[in-house]
């Protein structure tokens, strides 16, 4: 639990290495030039009061309550907005200072509801706390006069409340918007007396532009802007450290309990992902925890036409073990395997792979992650010898030029989005390479220089027209390439990349891009000082996704964009321990720490831990485990936390595969859609209820601490123990911390890894003698690989083509309120902001079909046909279709093709040929998906305690 207070210090800290030295009421203090007098007296430990300062917004200099004596100076200047000086002499506590606080609190109160007993904000309320702190006894003016108590509450957004009756008009919700979300939904309407906060043009919140990320709700000092969580369960009495369980931003926060309940999510200021912000996600959507649909019995059944019984942990567990041996004798030791997921913590991802090779004896391991980053590992290993982006997210703000590739960061990643949208608000530059005109094109104080709207499965061509623009026009970083990269290999790279064939001008026809306007771009890029390259899924799942990581490692080689503050390689992780679930030895071929099977050293120190030996042989990716069952060679899988009846490529080809099986042990929190083909249910633990680390994209390992007991009375790792104990292979662990000192023990990288150092704070791997503090940037002085290496990248166009009968090309992303397959968003009310999946279609294909908006249509691949609603819009261009995957009913995967990455398998989500028609009525897939969705819900509600199987 934490036990550290944070302070406010009232203003932003200075980034100054001057220091100047000033007296603060008698005491001396030294500070950065560029603080502000209300901070160094806070840093003296001196508290002036103040209502309208906050540390984590600029100074505004409104309520005028924190006024300070300057010797020297004429009247009572603000100390939040008056910069320190060296040689000040301030006084902050006087009789003349203590009347005009008083009377400014006086003229606060006097319009306030007098309601603090009664308020949700009592004893959380800095309004209620300045009274105190200027000893306000007594308001001479009544509330009779003109005031603002009759305000009506706006209640529109799920999450919180706006009750203008207890507005001071401070402005920190509305700077809080514009400097820490970089949303600027919100104004002061008005003037003096009559000015009001208004969200857009005096719209609900909920209509409004708010992405709802809380950053006014923290910021409000008052009850106006206020969690519903609080008004109705009362202000939180303890706090526990704990980090997003959502994307791989990894947002640190304080979860805030009463009793067993958390009321609210507060983002930690000190978290070193996320800085104190956060978004919907994290900040609000945490009530799939506690929802009604979480699954709390181990359950068992023969068949999966037959309803659950629920039985004791024991029971579940060893009849789960009994069908897996069954199973081996039966067709062989290869025939079962395990996935791990990425929402599980790195001690829980461990144990799996752990229990696959050494208690299944075999390497059938594969994650989650094989459908997402697969190509960022392959790609980023082959060029510089690691597995993982180069930065963290504090380089963005030395960041002059952007790159970002395939991701959406606003609605994928939305807190580094604020991050980089601040950054482009202090002058760096943006290029935008994607298909669709994400929100970052042209946004509120942000848009990109460059909007590369290339054609879906384009991308290597685009990469290759970048880097041969800049080798061509002697752009290059001749210097960097001469001392860190391998010779032999960029001489070689050279001869392809200068060849005409790669230049835009030839590539234009297929990428769409007018070359003209690429050629802007990689100057842009080259000639900056700092480069930074951000990208996302829209690179990796591609049947080329290694290829284009391949190609944007050349690119910062050959600008020297990398080993230092500002530049990089940075790959935007989806989930949220998509890096640590690779880091663990989830992949067939490789053992913790990225090492392969075949390297006997690592072998036979993993089988001297462990006590077996281990296959050299590596096992099924997850397309052979599937492809394996349909030829009964694969009749056995256990999946922790992973859905992959909804998130995998070709549906049916997935729940066919399961129906297969024998034996399907499916662990998770819900009954997904997995799950619904599974023998055996483990209930999982949610994020709250458990101890361990997740890693996000910025290789930062933290800590996760347990918030509440196991609603199933078992946290995840405790399943997998009694799994391999059941099966034979015996694990003794009694606490997660245990599991990662042995992940220490056994992995380079991790050796300086431990949960003491981790509550500490947060770690950036590589951690070890060498770097016991972590290692926030890497590749400083030379490659892990030594020299980097530049690889030939050439284009090879997808095999999925646009033809008369499927026209349009259909890519995929996701949207802000909702994560990855829904399963704990569409358990939330996130619900308000998107309730289905669409079709995003743009107006000249929507015509040419008789489309309008909210049609139904039906969206027909090579590979199967679903139903959504359509939205038309130019986001699209024409040409490319475009759909979210939230919702299984949607069957986004049932058109996706079986098309993958040449060197991962990861699939091409992205590029799907379709044809687009107007339809009335379901498909037969979406027909069949709701009558067995039906059955199985009514199984689950039929289950029984007392029978047995
Ligand atoms: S809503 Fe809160 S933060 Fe915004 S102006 Fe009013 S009191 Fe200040
Ligand atoms: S919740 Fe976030 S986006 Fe909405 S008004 Fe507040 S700061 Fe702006
Ligand atoms: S940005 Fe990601 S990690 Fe941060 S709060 Fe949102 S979902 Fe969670
Ligand atoms: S805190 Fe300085 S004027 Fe409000």
């Amino acid at each position: 639990m934490s036990t550290t207070v944070w302070r406010d210090l009232g203003t932003p800290e200075s980034p100054s290495e001057n220091f100047i030295d000033l007296l603060v009421d008698g005491v001396q203090v030294s500070v950065p030039e560029g603080t502000s007098v209300l901070r160094a007296a806070a840093e003296a430990g001196l508290s002036i009061p103040k209502l309208c300062a906050t540390e984590s917004l600029e100074a505004f200099g409104s309520c005028r309550l924190c006024l300070v004596e300057i010797e020297g100076r004429r009247g009572y200047p603000a100390s939040c907005t008056t910069p320190a000086e060296s040689g000040m002499v301030i006084r902050t506590q006087t009789d003349k200072l203590a009347k005009i606080r008083r009377e400014v609190m006086e003229l606060y109160i006097s319009d306030h509801p007098l309601d603090c007993l009664t308020c949700s904000a009592n004893g959380d309320c800095e309004l209620q706390d300045m009274a105190g702190v200027v000893g306000l006894r007594d308001v001479r003016y009544g509330m009779s006069g003109e005031n603002h108590l009759e305000a009506k509450k706006d209640e529109s957004n799920p999450y919180f409340t706006f009750d203008a009756s207890k507005c001071i008009v401070c402005s920190r919700c509305v700077r809080a918007c514009e400097e820490t979300q970089g949303t600027f939904a919100l104004t002061i309407d008005g003037r003096g007396f009559g000015s009001t906060v208004s969200a857009g043009m005096k719209e609900s919140f909920l209509e409004s532009e708010c992405v709802s990320c809380g950053a006014c709700v923290s910021a409000c000092p008052t009850a106006t802007l206020m969690e519903k969580s609080v008004i109705e369960q009362g202000v939180p009495e303890r706090s526990v450290k704990t980090t997003c369980a959502y994307c791989g931003v990894g947002c640190s926060f304080k979860a805030e309990v009463k009793g067993n309940d958390v009321v609210r999510m507060v983002p930690d200021a000190d978290g070193k992902a996320n800085r104190g912000h956060s978004c919907v996600k994290g900040r609000f959507a945490f009530g799939y925890a506690t929802h009604k649909d979480r699954i709390t019995k181990p359950m068992i059944r023969n068949k999966i036409t037959d309803p659950w019984k629920e039985v004791s942990w024991e029971e579940a567990v060893s009849y789960a073990a009994s069908q897996f041996k069954n199973i081996q004798k039966k067709y062989g030791k290869s025939a079962v395997g395990g996935i791990t997921s990425s929402r599980c913590t790195n001690e829980e991802t461990y144990l799996v792979q752990k229990l696959i090779r050494a208690a299944f004896g075999n390497n059938n391991v594969d994650t989650c992650a094989r459908v997402c980053h697969s190509p960022t590992g392959y790609g980023l290993k082959t060029t510089m010898g690691e597995s993982a982006g180069t930065q963290d997210f504090d380089s963005v703000m030395h960041t002059d030029v952007a790159i970002v590739i395939g991701a959406n960061p606003t609605d994928g990643h939305p807190v580094f989005a604020s991050r980089l949208k601040k950054r482009l608000r202090q002058g760096a530059k943006l290029i935008v390479v994607d298909p669709r005109k994400i929100d970052l094109v042209d946004g509120p104080h942000v848009k990109a220089s460059h909007h590369l709207k290339l054609m879906p499965g384009t991308n290597v061509a685009i990469i290759n027209s970048l880097a041969h623009v800049i080798y061509t026009e002697k752009l290059h970083d001749i210097e960097f390439i001469k001392e860190r990269c391998d010779s032999n290999e960029f001489d070689k790279w050279v001869s392809f990349i200068g060849q005409d064939r790669n230049s835009p001008e030839e590539l234009e026809s297929v990428t769409g891009v007018p070359a003209a306007d690429l050629r802007e771009a990689a100057r842009l890029y080259a000639n900056c000082k700092n480069g930074a390259i951000y990208y996302g899924l829209g690179v990796t799942e591609h049947s080329q996704g290694s290829t284009m990581v391949l190609g944007i490692a050349n690119l910062a080689m050959l600008t020297g964009n990398l080993g230092r503050a500002g530049v990089g390689v940075n790959p935007l992780r989806g989930q949220n321990n998509v890096q640590g679930a690779c880091d663990m030895g989830s992949f067939p071929h490789e053992l913790p720490g990225y090492r392969h099977l075949s390297d006997s050293v690592t072998r036979e120190l993993f089988e001297r831990e462990w006590n077996v030996s281990i296959s050299p042989e590596p096992g099924f990716r997850i397309p052979n485990m599937l492809d394996a069952a349909h030829s009964d060679e694969f009749m056995g899988i256990y999946v922790q936390g992973e859905d992959i009846a909804q998130s995998d490529p070709n549906t049916q080809h997935v729940t066919s595969a399961l129906e297969a099986m024998e034996c399907v042990v499916v662990q998770d929190i819900f009954l997904n859609e997995t799950a619904k083909y599974a023998h055996v249910i483990l209930p999982g633990a949610s994020f709250l209820e458990k101890d361990g680390t997740f890693t996000n994209a910025e290789r930062r390992i933290s800590r996760i601490r347990k918030v509440m007991e196991p609603l199933a009375g078992k946290a995840d790792w405790e399943a997998t123990v009694m799994l391999s104990n059941a099966l034979g292979y015996p694990m003794d662990y009694t606490h997660p911390s245990q599991i990662m000192d042995e992940i220490a023990r056994l992995t380079p990288t991790f050796t300086g890894v431990s949960y003491e150092k981790l509550d500490e704070g947060s770690i950036q791997w590589p951690c070890n003698d060498a770097t016991p503090d972590g290692t926030p940037i890497m590749h400083t002085s030379e490659f892990v690989i030594g020299k980097g290496r530049f690889v030939i990248t050439e284009y090879v166009p997808t095999s999925e083509r646009t033809t008369r009968k499927f026209p349009l090309i259909l890519t995929t992303g996701r949207i802000l309120s909702q994560y990855n397959v829904g399963a704990q968003t569409r358990r939330t009310e996130n619900v308000a902001w998107h309730d289905e999946d669409r079709l995003e279609i743009h107006p000249s294909d929507a015509e040419l079909r008789g489309v309008k908006t909210d049609d139904w249509v039906g969206i027909r691949s090579r590979s199967g046909e679903t139903v959504l609603r359509a939205y038309v819009t130019d986001r699209v261009q024409p040409g490319v279709v475009y759909t979210t995957f939230h919702f299984p009913e949607s069957g986004a995967n049932v058109i996706t093709t079986d098309n993958s990455d040449w060197a991962t398998n990861c699939p091409e989500f992205k590029v799907t040929a379709v044809q687009v028609e107007p339809v009335t009525q379901p498909t037969e897939w979406q027909k069949q998906f709701q009558q067995f969705n039906e059955q199985q819900l009514d199984l689950l509600a039929r289950a029984t305690e007392s029978e047995r199987v």
